[in-house]
């Protein structure tokens, strides 16, 4: 496979201040890629390198193997997608798309076969002569795309392109997103703080956090096989308890939570006897009313604090005996469990391997939307 964008080593600084951090990746050719991470954490800076509107302070860029230091940003193999999507509304919607096309100097026949061929590839054919302030939030995101693909990127750079649509357009489009990415084949590195958004259009998901790279994976593994514990708090849901490890006589570790019993660990987690670490437990890897006879299975009670009904994605409120703690866990798409209420006594549980386990650490995740 042929390696499109290659970071190495990119550093950027701001005066004494580091907004990107020693960053090394590779996206290969077709691919989408995402970079998904907290307000701050130097997504837009890490963009801009690439795109050439800043320089870094250290580190190098290369585009299908050439080093891209020094090249102006117009004469980059790359475009951007902003969050606000800067179409002309004076334009209608052909002229924008026609816009960087002319400016590279071709004209006539050539410029309106380009375009057409674009809104067809869009989903739009037909659209070209509409006023930019005549089509919906969702026809303008694919626009903006059109008017870059136009130009045939070696590397489409999308920054929060759906930051301006309302949330139930977002879910729309995220899959519209995806489908239009494997149509045109073009190489997408994509920004987002929305994890959802990153899991489902990306091949591979990079996860930063201030300035740094936490993790790069497919999406599956970052959800299965957080390797920190801001990636399990960043991707998914996660349950977080507070817990010490101890190991029994058989070597094996447990972690003693505050309702003070042991519940086993499995996995190669970097555990010492003693310390303090957060158990992270998804709410659907829990199970209601586990199966008595698997003696690894754990198993807690718990009150029903409150039913959280809706529909696929239900779930209950539940507090761990004698604690006060809360715990989410999702509830199966079945009317078995529809006689729980308020106050019941269950009984929940888990495979000791579908738990993951962090030293304790202070993250701080913030998240505007
Ligand atoms: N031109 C600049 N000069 C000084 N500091 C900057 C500059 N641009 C960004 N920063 C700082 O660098 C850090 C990273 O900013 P950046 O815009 O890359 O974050 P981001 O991940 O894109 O955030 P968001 O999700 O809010 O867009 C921030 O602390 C920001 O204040
Ligand atoms: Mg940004």
């Amino acid at each position: 496979m042929q390696i499109t964008l290659s970071v190495e080593n990119l550093t950027k600084k701001f005066g004494d201040f580091t907004a990107v951090r020693d960053v090394s990746f590779q996206v290969e050719d077709g691919k989408f890629f995402s970079i998904l991470g907290p307000s701050g954490c130097g997504k837009t800076t890490l963009l801009r390198n690439i795109a050439g509107f800043y320089e870094p302070s250290a580190g190098s860029i290369k585009i299908r193997g050439e080093e891209m230091t020094g090249v102006e940003p117009n004469k980059r193999p790359v475009n951007l997608v902003f969050q606000h999507l800067a179409l002309f509304p004076m334009m209608n919607v052909h002229e924008n798309i026609a816009f960087g096309l002319r400016r590279r100097g071709l004209a006539g026949k050539e410029v309106d076969q380009k375009v057409n061929n674009m809104l067809e590839r869009v989903g739009l054919p037909g659209f070209g002569k509409k006023k930019i302030d005549q089509i919906s939030g969702g026809q303008k995101q694919r626009i903006a795309i059109a008017r870059c693909l136009v130009l045939d990127p070696s590397v489409l750079l999308l920054d929060e392109p759906l930051g301006a649509l309302d949330a139930k357009l977002r879910e729309h489009m995220k899959v519209e997103l995806k489908k239009l990415q494997v149509e045109v084949g073009t190489t997408f590195v994509y920004i987002t703080h929305d994890q959802s958004e990153a899991m489902v259009m990306s091949d591979h998901v990079a996860v930063m956090n201030s300035g740094q790279f936490e993790q790069l994976d497919t999406p599956q593994n970052l959800y299965h096989s957080p390797k920190s514990s801001f990636v399990a708090q960043f991707v998914g849901n996660n349950n977080k308890l507070a817990v010490k490890v101890h190991k029994k006589e058989g070597g094996e570790f447990y972690a003693r939570y505050i309702d003070g019993r042991d519940y086993l660990l499995e996995g190669a987690y970097d555990l010492d006897q003693g310390d303090e670490y957060d158990m992270f437990l998804r709410p659907e890897a829990v199970v209601i009313n586990p199966p008595a006879e698997d003696k690894k299975f754990n198993v807690m009670n718990c009150t029903v604090k409150a039913v959280l009904f809706d529909g696929g994605n239900s779930r209950l409120l539940l507090i761990p005996e004698t604690t006060s703690e809360e715990l989410i866990v999702a509830l199966p798409q079945t009317k078995q469990y529809d006689y729980l209420k308020h106050g019941d006594v269950i009984k929940i549980g888990w495979n000791p391997a579908t738990a993951v386990c962090f030293r304790k650490v202070d993250v701080k995740i913030y998240d505007d939307v």
